[in-house]
């Protein structure tokens, strides 16, 4: 290591928190460069990204400098406009009317956030509003899945269903009023059911909890369309229009967090677009600018939009920005004009392909599945029983660095926090098959060599 790239990291690890990593350290790598959908240290090595860092880089490192055009004539035309007291912007309106054409049909009025977790902090404030104003003011308990995740802020978090604690042990109590109801996740059912004969019981569960707990008293049920935090975890396909139609009945607002699964991701402009099912609010963030700068939103139906017209509803400064707008405007015109969405389905179709040729068949190996570029691979000790290793092993941390050390990044998920060991395979929406190929070779042979013999071997 150079004395000066010491120094930076020293200084880093003193002054800068980095999260997910004990408080005064880091990983001692410095980052400086990119290409393709490769990063690039300042040392020369090169990292394909596997998982488009948080699920977010959408459009991997090649479209840079259209968008830095784009953020560069908004900074000098007008670089800030707040969207309080009824102001607004050419620019923000410019890109809402190419985002409605990416919507489900009917959510077409919008509040612009700063990122994810604003998102779905503001729809569980928006769900509860939305009641008090209808004159409903004892639904406000918000429901979510038990393997979820949907931010880090406090209602966030109180939703969020993963994590056994881990982060929010620290500042208990959480917000009150959230509660769980068991997730979609067929291989590790848990109501011990098997699918397709189960009928779906983790949906109808969601009545069940509803008719226990008061429909007069929920608000909304939130929940990611496949769960990304927890592994990449698809529902089966009967899932979302079931719980439509619970949701319908009982007079609960059905809130889609699309932050990870939005824009394309699942090879849909939106996952629930597999179902054509058409939630209340969705929350939005990450590709929605493909992370070049911060961006979300909430979108909400005409239903909702209606029942909160005359409120007055506090914002944040950069709400609505006009650079990020001005970007994500950008990022969308990329999106269909070369055909992003479609790429995602050929390519997952051949990452899937490849997956269950390659890798199923190896001893570890209990589950590969997804939708579009959001891949989840289920690492068990015995595929019989589908135990999974020990996470004292720390094997999924191994793999991990494995794959760092052999240039490649990717998620994982450990028993320790999440449900089960599962690696999640999310490449920039624009890989080729090529850079796909690159990515599995790599990440077969570490597979291999951490948890065992190639198959035959
Ligand atoms: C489904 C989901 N909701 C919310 C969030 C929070 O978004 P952010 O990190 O932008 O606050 C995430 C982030 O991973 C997410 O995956």
């Amino acid at each position: 290591m150079t004395v000066d790239k010491e120094k930076l990291l020293q200084f880093d690890a003193d002054h800068i928190v980095h999260w997910v990593m004990p408080v005064g350290e880091n990983a001692g790598h410095i980052f400086n460069d990119c290409k393709g959908v490769t990063l690039i240290d300042t040392d020369g090595n090169e990292y394909l990204d596997g998982s488009s860092q948080l699920v977010c880089v959408s459009l991997g490192y090649d479209y840079n400098d259209e968008i830095a055009a784009a953020a560069a004539e908004q900074l000098k035309k007008l670089p800030y406009m707040t969207t309080f007291w009824g102001l607004t912007s050419d620019t923000l309106i410019n890109f809402t009317e190419r985002l409605v054409k990416f919507m489900p049909d009917g959510l077409d009025h919008f509040c612009f956030t700063n990122g994810g977790s604003e998102s779905t902090e503001l729809s569980f404030q928006l769900a509860r509003l939305y009641w008090k104003r209808k004159g409903s003011g004892s639904k406000y308990k918000i429901i979510s899945l038990h393997n979820s995740y949907h931010g880090t802020s406090f209602g966030a978090t109180s939703a969020t269903g993963i994590f056994k604690g881990m982060f929010s042990s620290g500042y208990v109590p959480l917000v009150p009023g959230f509660i769980k109801a068991p997730s979609y996740y067929c291989y590790r059912c848990m109501l011990d059911r098997e699918y397709p004969s189960c009928g779906i019981q983790c949906a109808a569960h969601l009545e069940k909890l509803i008719e226990t707990e008061g429909s007069d008293t929920i608000a909304a049920f939130i929940a990611e369309p496949e769960h990304g935090t927890a592994g990449d975890i698809p529902p089966p396909p009967e899932y979302w229009p079931m719980v439509r139609e619970i949701c319908d009945k009982h007079d609960v607002l059905l809130i889609a967090d699309e932050v990870m699964t939005g824009f394309g991701r699942t090879g849909m402009a939106f996952c629930v677009d597999h179902w054509d099912v058409k939630p209340d609010m969705i929350a939005m963030g990450k590709g929605i600018c493909s992370s070049f700068i911060p961006f979300g939103g909430v979108a909400l139906n005409e239903k909702v939009h209606e029942g909160l017209k005359g409120a007055l509803i506090p914002g944040a400064t950069y709400s609505g920005h006009p650079v990020a707008a001005a970007v994500a405007n950008k990022v969308l015109e990329i999106y269909e004009r070369d055909n992003i969405f479609q790429n995602v389905v050929n390519m997952g179709e051949y990452a899937l392909k490849r997956l269950n040729e390659e890798f199923l068949e190896l001893p570890f190996i209990g589950e590969i599945n997804g939708l579009g570029l959001m891949i989840g691979i289920e690492i068990v000790e015995d595929k019989a029983n589908k135990k999974g290793f020990d996470p004292a092993l720390g094997k999924m941390n191994e793999i991990r660095e494995k794959a760092f050390e052999k240039g490649l990044l990717i998620r994982v998920t450990d028993e320790g926090w999440a449900p089960s060991n599962r690696v999640s395979f999310g490449p920039p929406l624009t890989s080729n098959k090529e850079q796909i190929d690159e990515m599995l070779d790599i990440l077969y042979s570490v597979l291999t060599s951490v948890l065992g013999a190639e198959i035959n071997a």
